[in-house]
C-alpha cells in the first residue's frame, strides 16, 4: 500500500565528553538507531543527528587531570565516542560536538533573543566555592553528610542512600571533593531563564502527545507549583562559551547542550541558515530519544529555549528507562560497568542490538541485560530459529542441487503469505518502538519456515523428486531473505550476510511483496556466532577488579603434580601451603610485618602490563607463567601463584598492574621478572588487580 513520505529529524541525546560510552548509554543509541533505520528503510527522509556535550565543569577537571587542554582532551574523547559508536552500527548522520563556532553562534543568538523578550533576569545567589582551587562548586562536587538521614559521603544534590533532594547549603559538614576543603559562601550574580514566561505554552505542550501519558502526569506535577527560574550562568573558572559583554561568566552548559543539535544540523547542512529553515520547515517531524533522567530538560527548558528563540516546537520526546545489569545499577566494583569498547572486545555488537530490541518497548521502564538471559535469548532466537534457517537450507541447496534456487512449491505459498500480510503488524510495532513485539513476530515467523523444512525433509525428497526439493529450499530462502529485512533496522550486519549470500543486492522495504528472481546463490559465509557464558565471563572480568573465574577445575596433571611449595614460591601471592599442615586458618591473628617507610612504598614502581601469554606451569600446583608485554619496558616474565584462581585463557589480553623494579628472582620454574598484583587469602581466592584496557602498557600508575 503507498503510503506518504515523511520528512523526520532525529536526534539522540549528546554525551558527556568527560566519559567512554558505556552500555547503558547504548540503550538509547542503540533504540534510536533502530527506529531511524527502519523509518528510512521504509523510504522516508531521515536526518539523525547528534554529538558530544563537550563544556562543563566535569569535563574541564578531567582535562586538567590527564594535563591535557580541554579542546585536546574533547578531541580525543570524540575520536573514540564514534569509533564506539561505529563498532554498534550507529549510523549518525552528523557527529559534532556542542564547542564548535556553530553553537557558539546560536547560543549567543538565542541569548539576545531572549533578553531581548524580557525572559533573562541577572541575580544574586549564594553558592559554595572551594577556597584552595578558587572554584565555584557544581552540586555534584560537593559530599557531606545527608540532613535526612546523616549517610556519609553523599552528594550536594540528593542522597543516594535515602532519596531525598535537597539545596547543597543544607549538606552537613560539606566538603570540595576536588580539595577536600571545607567551602565557604560566595555571593555572584547570576543569570536565570524564567521559566514562568512560558508557562501556558510549556502547558500545552504536553497535552499535544508530545511525550507518553505517564510522563505527562510527572510533568503535571511540576505545573502545580510556581516554575522556578532556571540558572544558566557559571562562573569561571569554566569549559565552555563566554556570556557576550560578561567577563568571566559562561553559558552553563545544559543551555549550549541542547543547541548543539541544531549545531549538529547546521554542521551537516553547512550553515547555520539552512538549519533554522530545515527546523523551521512545518513538514519536518522532530524527534529527541533520551533517558528519563533528562525529561526535565527536554520538556521544560528546550521548548522555553526554542520559544523564546522564536522556533517552533519538536513533535515527540521518546523516554527509554535505565539498564540494569544482573538486577542491579551498574556497579565498577561489580565489573557491571561495561563500557562499549569492553563489550566490542569480547561480544558480537549484533547481540546486544537483538537483545535490547527484545527488551524495549515504547514506556520509560528500566530495562535488565541478565547475562543468563542474554545468551539464552540470543542463542535461541537469533541464532536458534533466525540464522538457522538460512544456515540450513542455503549450504543444502548448494550441495544437493548446485545452489541453484527454482520454482516455490505450491505448498509454500500459504507460509509466504503469512510472511508478507505480518508486514502491517511489524510496521506498527517498528513505529511505536514496540521493538519487542517485532522480534516476537519474527521468531514466530522463523519457526513456522523451519517447521516446514522440518515437514518437507527436503534432503530425503530430493531423492525422489529434485525440482521439488528445490521448491521447498527456494521458499525457505524466500522466507530468510524476508525475515532478514523485518531484521535490518535491529542486526544490520545480520541483514547484509543473508543479502549477500542469496544475492538479492540491498533490501528494502517494498521488497518484502517482491520474489527472488532465479539466482545461483553465494557459498554460504557463517552468518552468528553463539554466545558462548565463557565470553561473558572474560568481558565482565575485563573490567575494574577482574573476578577469580569460579571454580575453575584444576587440571589433571596440575592436580597430580606434587611440589614443595616453599621452592617454587612466587613474590607476587602469599598462598597457605597446602597439605604441609602448616596453613595457618583463615581468622588467626597474623602478627604485622615490620614497619614499611612511606619512601619504601614510594620506591615501589607500579606500571601497566597486557597479558600476551599465560600458561599455567604444569608442574606447580599454584604458579602460572604470564608474559607481560610492558610497552617501552619490553616484555617480563612473571612467574605467579595464581594457577588455581585462573585460567589462562581468561588472563589473556588483560590488562594487569605490577611492579616493575624488584631485581629478577631465579625460580625452580624460571626467572620472574616482577610481581603482579593480587590479593585474597590463597588457592583460588586470589583477586588480580585489573585495570581499564585504555591504560597504556608500561604506563606508570600510583
Ligand atoms: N549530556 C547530557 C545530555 C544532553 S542532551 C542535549 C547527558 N549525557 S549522558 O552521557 O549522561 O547521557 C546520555 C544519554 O544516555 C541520556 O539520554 C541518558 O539518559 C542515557 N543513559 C545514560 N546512562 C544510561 C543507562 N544506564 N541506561 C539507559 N540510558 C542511559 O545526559
Ligand atoms: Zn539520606
Amino acid at each position: 500500500m503507498p503510503y506518504p513520505k515523511r520528512n523526520i529529524l532525529v536526534t539522540s541525546a549528546l554525551p558527556y565528553a568527560n566519559g567512554s560510552i558505556h552500555i547503558g548509554h547504548l540503550v538509547e543509541y542503540i533504540q534510536t538507531d533502530i527506529w531511524v533505520r527502519f523509518e528510512r528503510l521504509r523510504g522516508h527522509h531521515v536526518t539523525y543527528v547528534c554529538g558530544d556535550d563537550a563544556h562543563g565543569t566535569p569535563v574541564m577537571l578531567r582535562a586538567r587531570s590527564l594535563k591535557l587542554a580541554p579542546e585536546a582532551f574533547i578531541e580525543k574523547m570524540n575520536q573514540e565516542h564514534r569509533e564506539d559508536f561505529a563498532r554498534f552500527d550507529i549510523a549518525f548522520y552528523q557527529y559534532y560536538s556542542t564547542h564548535s563556532p556553530e553553537n557558539r553562534t546560536l547560543c549567543v543568538d538565542a541569548f539576545e533573543k531572549l533578553m531581548a523578550g524580557g525572559h533573562l533576569i541577572w541575580r544574586d545567589v549564594e553558592q559554595f566555592y572551594d577556597p584552595a582551587e578558587n572554584i565555584f562548586l557544581p552540586d555534584r562536587f560537593i559530599r557531606g553528610l545527608c540532613p535526612h538521614c546523616r549517610s556519609p559521603e553523599q552528594y550536594g544534590d540528593s542522597c543516594e542512600v535515602c532519596g531525598k533532594h535537597y539545596s547543597p547549603i543544607e549538606l552537613i559538614e560539606p566538603r570540595s571533593a576536588i580539595s577536600g576543603a571545607v567551602p565557604i559562601r560566595k555571593k555572584s550574580r547570576h543569570l536565570f531563564l524564567r521559566l514562568e514566561n512560558f508557562r501556558p505554552q510549556l502547558e500545552k505542550l504536553l497535552r499535544t502527545g508530545m511525550v507518553d501519558a505517564s510522563i505527562a502526569n510527572k510533568l503535571d506535577e511540576w505545573f502545580s507549583g510556581e516554575l522556578k527560574d532556571w540558572d544558566i550562568s557559571r562562573d569561571e573558572p569554566f569549559f565552555g562559551f563566554e556570556i557576550p559583554g560578561e567577563k568571566g561568566k559562561y553559558f552553563y552548559n545544559w543551555l549550549d547542550a541542547p543547541i548543539g543539535y541544531l549545531a549538529s544540523l547546521a554542521h551537516l547542512l553547512q550553515g547555520i541558515d539552512q538549519a533554522n529553515e530545515y527546523w523551521q520547515n512545518p513538514d519536518l517531524e522532530i524527534h529527541h530519544f533520551i533517558g528519563k533522567d533528562i525529561v526535565y530538560f527536554h520538556a521544560l527548558f528546550w521548548p522555553a529555549i526554542l520559544i523564546g528563540s522564536g522556533r517552533r516546537l519538536p513533535n515527540r520526546l521518546s523516554v527509554h528507562g535505565h539498564l540494569t545489569v544482573n538486577g542491579e545499577k551498574m556497579s565498577k566494583s561489580r565489573g557491571t560497568f561495561i563500557s562499549a569498547a569492553q563489550y566490542a572486545r569480547h561480544m558480537d555488537p549484533q547481540w546486544l542490538r537483538y537483545y535490547f530490541a527484545t527488551r524495549l518497548g515504547p514506556t520509560p521502564a528500566d530495562l535488565d541485560l541478565n547475562f543468563t538471559d542474554f545468551a539464552a535469548r540470543v542463542n535461541s532466537e537469533l541464532v536458534g530459529k533466525i540464522a538457522n534457517l538460512l544456515s540450513r537450507v542455503a549450504p543444502m541447496l548448494t550441495r544437493l542441487l548446485d545452489g541453484q534456487t527454482g520454482v516455490i512449491t505450491q505448498d509454500a505459498l500459504a507460509l509466504l503469505a503469512g510472511y508478507r500480510t505480518a508486514q502491517d503488524e511489524i510496521v506498527a510495532a517498528y513505529e511505536d518502538r514496540q521493538f519487542a513485539t517485532v522480534t516476537r513476530i519474527v521468531c514466530g515467523l522463523a519457526d513456522k519456515a523451519n517447521k516446514f523444512v522440518e515437514d518437507n525433509a527436503p534432503w530425503s525428497l530430493v531423492k525422489r523428486d529434485a525440482e521439488a526439493a528445490r521448491g521447498v529450499l527456494t521458499a525457505a530462502l524466500e522466507c530468510s531473505r524476508i525475515l532478514a529485512i523485518y531484521l535490518k533496522p535491529i542486526v544490520p550486519a545480520f541483514s547484509a550476510k543473508v543479502e549477500a549470500c542469496l544475492r538479492t543486492g540491498e533490501q528494502a522495504w517494498s521488497d518484502i511483496e517482491a520474489s527472488m528472481p532465479p539466482v545461483k546463490i553465494a557459498p554460504f559465509e557463517h552468518l552468528v556466532g553463539r554466545v558462548d557464558e565463557r565470553q561473558v565471563q572474560v568481558m565482565l572480568q575485563d573490567a575494574q577488579v577482574i573476578p577469580p573465574a569460579a571454580a575453575v577445575p584444576p587440571t589433571a596433571t596440575s592436580a597430580a603434580a606434587t611440589s614443595p611449595e616453599a621452592a617454587i614460591s612466587a613474590p607476587a601471592a602469599k598462598a597457605p601451603a597446602s597439605g604441609s599442615g602448616a596453613s595457618p586458618s583463615a581468622d588467626a591473628f597474623e602478627p604485622l610485618a615490620p614497619a614499611c617507610s612511606i619512601e619504601q612504598f614510594a620506591a615501589v614502581d607500579l606500571r601497566v602490563g597486557k597479558v600476551v601469554s599465560a600458561e599455567a606451569v604444569l608442574e606447580s600446583d599454584k604458579l602460572m607463567r604470564l608474559e607481560l608485554d610492558a610497552g617501552p619496558l619490553g616484555t617480563r616474565q612473571i612467574l605467579a601463584g595464581i594457577k588455581k584462581a585462573y585460567a589462562a585463557e581468561n588472563l589473556i589480553g588483560r590488562m594487569v598492574i605490577f611492579c616493575a623494579n624488584l631485581p629478577p628472582r631465579k625460580m625452580k620454574f624460571g626467572t620472574s621478572e616482577g610481581m603482579i598484583l593480587a590479593a585474597g587469602p590463597g588457592g583460588s581466592e586470589v583477586f588480580v588487580l585489573g585495570i581499564d584496557s585504555g591504560a597504556k602498557p608500561g604506563q606508570r600508575v600510583h
